[in-house]
């Protein structure tokens, strides 16, 4: 049971990473084995739209010399794909997006390879938000489940904490609590 977790936020002990902790703690607890990414110290860029990527079978190939085709390996690896990251402008941070933008490396849909290599993965979202609820991660959930629909990958929900006050928001009780019922399920939905 391997779980990447992709973390995006440009704060390294910030609002998400605070949440990711109690999160961690309970999936190694539940036998997990579990990797944490931290995106800003990587260099991750924006999908060229070059196509090179598709005439490449068998591997994610993409042309770009940078961190990424090490981060495709990781999520290769993985059972399970935790996409942590505060909401920016109703969406993900830039480097998660550059992530989710390069996933045509995974899917041989539009040249000559062929084939899907992550699918059947399971992909969940760690959010947090200064808006209220749905109202703040709403889009960012709907994108990640059509790409999960269109990428055959199985969507097993998300776990999300408004930022009221700051880290003193992701360290109550609630909210360390709820960070480890999710990585409970994740446990259970890879089992
Ligand atoms: C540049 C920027 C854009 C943001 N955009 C949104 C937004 O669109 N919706 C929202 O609910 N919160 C937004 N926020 C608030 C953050 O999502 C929130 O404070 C989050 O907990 C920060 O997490 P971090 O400390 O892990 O970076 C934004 C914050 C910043 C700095």
């Amino acid at each position: 049971m391997k779980v990447l977790i992709l973390m995006g936020s440009p704060r390294l002990h910030g609002n998400t990473a605070e949440l990711c902790k109690p999160f961690m703690e309970e999936l190694t607890k539940q036998g997990a084995e579990v990797k944490y990414i931290e995106l800003e110290k990587k260099t991750i860029l924006p999908c060229k739209e070059c196509y090179a990527c598709q005439e490449v079978a068998g591997e994610y190939g993409c042309a770009q010399k940078d961190d990424m085709p090490a981060i495709a390996k990781e999520m290769l690896w993985a059972d399970g794909i935790i996409l942590a990251t505060p909401i920016f402008a109703r969406y993900c941070t830039t480097k998660m997006k550059a992530i989710l933008d390069r996933h045509y490396g995974f899917n041989k849909y539009y040249g000559s390879a062929e084939g899907c290599l992550w699918e059947g993965k399971k992909v969940g979202i760690i959010a947090t938000h200064g808006y209220d609820g749905a109202y703040a991660t709403d889009p960012f959930e709907m994108g990640v489940e059509r790409l999960c629909k269109h990428s055959n990958l199985e969507y097993i929900g998300m776990y999300s904490v408004q930022d009221e006050d700051n880290l003193a928001s992701f360290q109550t009780e609630e909210a360390v609590e709820g960070a480890k019922q999710f990585a409970r399920k994740v446990v259970e939905q890879l089992q």
